[in-house]
C-alpha cells in the first residue's frame, strides 16, 4: 500500500491551477443520464470517486468513459435501474443517482448507502423530497425499491438544506410533469453548477445559489458540454498548506467568494490574501496567530470541509482556537493523529480547543477519511522532520494529484 512521505519545515512558493470540484461533477455524472444522448464534460479531476461514478454509469448501460481530458458519457443505451451493493458502498454520495434513475426510468433499486468515516449518513431527507414527488419506496433489507412512474411537480420542503437531498430532488423533479418548487434548498456552489450543466443539456432549472430552486420537468434535451467549476476545497487545502508552511502561492481557477469565508479566517490568522478575477494569491511568514471561534455551516457559512484543514493550519498559531463542527457528528477522528505531531487539541462533542504549540513534528500517521487525510498533509509541511502518511486512498478519493501539486510549491513530498 504506497503512502506519501513529507519532509517538512520548507517555505513554498508557485503557482497552482486548481482542479474540477469533486462535488460537482459527481451530480453532474449522475445528470448525465437524463438526456439519451451524449454529454461531455471538461476539468473532471481524475479521481476514485469519479471512476466509481463511471463504473456506475457502465452497469446501468450507458458508455463513459475519457477522451483525452474530457469525460464523456453517452446515456442512450441506459437500460437497467438498479445499483449494486459493492458499487453503492465504493462511494456513499452514489445515492444521488437515485432522483436521475427515478426520472429517466420511472424505477430504481439501489441498496443503502450506510454510513462512512464521519458518522451515519441518513438519507431521509432524500427520500422524503423524493415521495413528496410522487415516488413510491419499499425498504426491504437494507435495499431500496423505488417507483416513480407519474411524479408530478409540486412544493418541496427541506427541513434542512442537504446539499445531496438538494441534488436528488433537482435531479428527480427534470422527470416530473409540470413546475417542481424547492424550499430550504441547500445553497452550495456546486448546486449552481449543477443547474448550469442541466440548463445547458435543455432541463429548466433556475435559483440555484438560493434556498427556492424552481424546476420545470420533462423538458426535451439535447448533447452538451460543460466546464466544471474548480475545487474550493482543494483551493481551502493548498492556501492553508502555504499559511501554516510560510511562503507565497498564486492559485489560479479558483472563485473568491466560493472561498471567502476560508480566506476570511487566514486573514485573521496574519496571511495576506489578494488576487483578481479567478486567482487567489496569500502570502505568509508562517507566524499565525489564533482566529477565534470558527463554527461550520451550510453555504455560505464555513465549509465543514475545511474544517480539519483550517485546524492544521492553526496548530502552531500563537493563542487558541476553538471550532464548533455543526454539520456531521464525527468529523474530529484526525484530531488523534494531528496530536501524534506534537498539537495540542482537545474535543468535547462538537467542539475542539485548538492551542497552539511552538512546534510540530514529523510522526507515522494515517488518514482517518478524506479531508482528514488533506489535513495531515498540511501538518506535515509545518512540521519538521519527516511525517509519513499512510492509508492515503482517502486522499485519491478529493486529490487528484497533491504530491504533483505541492511539489509544485517547492514542497519536498514524494508517493512511495
Ligand atoms: C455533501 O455531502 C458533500 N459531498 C460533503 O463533502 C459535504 O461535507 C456536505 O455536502 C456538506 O457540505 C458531496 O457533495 C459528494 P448533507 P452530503 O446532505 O450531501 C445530515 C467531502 O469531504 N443529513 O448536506 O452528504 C447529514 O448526516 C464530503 O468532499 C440527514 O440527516 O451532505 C449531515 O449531518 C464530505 N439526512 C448533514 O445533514 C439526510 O437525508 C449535512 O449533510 C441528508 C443529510
Amino acid at each position: 500500500m504506497s503512502h506519501i512521505v513529507i519532509q517538512g519545515g520548507r517555505r513554498l512558493e508557485g503557482a497552482l491551477a486548481v482542479q474540477g470540484a469533486k462535488n460537482s461533477v459527481l451530480p453532474i455524472l449522475a445528470a448525465t443520464i437524463l438526456h439519451p444522448g451524449r454529454s461531455v464534460l471538461l476539468g473532471c479531476p481524475h479521481l476514485s470517486d469519479v471512476e466509481a461514478s463511471i463504473r456506475i454509469l457502465r452497469h446501468l448501460g450507458c458508455k463513459a468513459g475519457w477522451e483525452g481530458e474530457a469525460l464523456t458519457v453517452d446515456a442512450s443505451s441506459l437500460d437497467r435501474w438498479d445499483i449494486p451493493d459493492h458499487l453503492m458502498r465504493e462511494m456513499r454520495s452514489s445515492v444521488v443517482f437515485l432522483g436521475a434513475i427515478l426520472a429517466r426510468m420511472g424505477w430504481a433499486e439501489l441498496s443503502h448507502p450506510g454510513g462512512c468515516e464521519l458518522g451515519p449518513r441518513p438519507i431521509d431527507l432524500h427520500l422524503s423530497a423524493l415521495r413528496q414527488l410522487g415516488a413510491l419506496m419499499r425498504e426491504e433489507s437494507g435495499c431500496m425499491r423505488c417507483s416513480a412512474q407519474h411524479m408530478a411537480g409540486r412544493e418541496i420542503v427541506l427541513s434542512m438544506p442537504s446539499v445531496g437531498a438538494t441534488e436528488n430532488a433537482i435531479l428527480a423533479a427534470c422527470g416530473a410533469q409540470g413546475e417542481t418548487i424547492l424550499v430550504n434548498a441547500a445553497r452550495e456552489p456546486e448546486i449552481t453548477d449543477l443547474q448550469n450543466f442541466l440548463c445547458g443539456m435543455g432541463c429548466q432549472v433556475r435559483g440555484a445559489g438560493s434556498s427556492t430552486v424552481c424546476i420545470q420537468g420533462r423538458r426535451p434535451t439535447h448533447d452538451s458540454t460543460y466546464a466544471v467549476m474548480p475545487d474550493r476545497i482543494v483551493a481551502a487545502t493548498y492556501l492553508s498548506a502555504v499559511a501554516a508552511a510560510g511562503g507565497e502561492v498564486e492559485l489560479h481557477r479558483v472563485s473568491h467568494r466560493h472561498l471567502s469565508t476560508v480566506t476570511a479566517a487566514l486573514h485573521a490568522a496574519g496571511c495576506q490574501i489578494s488576487g483578481g478575477e479567478g486567482q487567489v494569491v496569500l502570502c505568509s511568514t508562517g507566524q499565525l496567530h489564533s482566529v477565534g471561534t470558527i463554527r461550520t455551516a451550510p453555504y455560505p457559512g464555513f465549509p465543514t470541509d475545511a474544517q480539519a484543514i483550517l485546524m492544521a493550519a492553526l496548530l502552531r498559531a500563537k493563542g487558541a482556537t476553538v471550532f464548533v463542527e455543526n454539520i456531521f457528528e464525527n468529523r474530529y477522528r484526525h484530531v488523534d493523529e494531528l496530536c501524534r505531531m506534537g498539537a495540542d487539541i482537545s474535543v468535547a462533542d462538537r467542539v475542539a480547543v485548538v492551542t497552539g504549540v511552538p512546534a510540530l513534528f514529523g510522526a507515522k500517521v494515517r488518514c482517518t477519511d478524506l479531508r482528514g487525510g488533506a489535513a495531515l498533509m498540511v501538518a506535515g509541511l509545518a512540521a519538521g522532520g519527516e511525517t509519513l502518511i499512510d492509508d492515503i486512498f482517502h486522499i485519491q478519493r478529493g486529490y487528484e494529484d497533491p504530491v504533483r501539486d505541492l511539489r509544485a510549491l517547492g514542497a519536498e513530498i514524494r508517493l512511495e
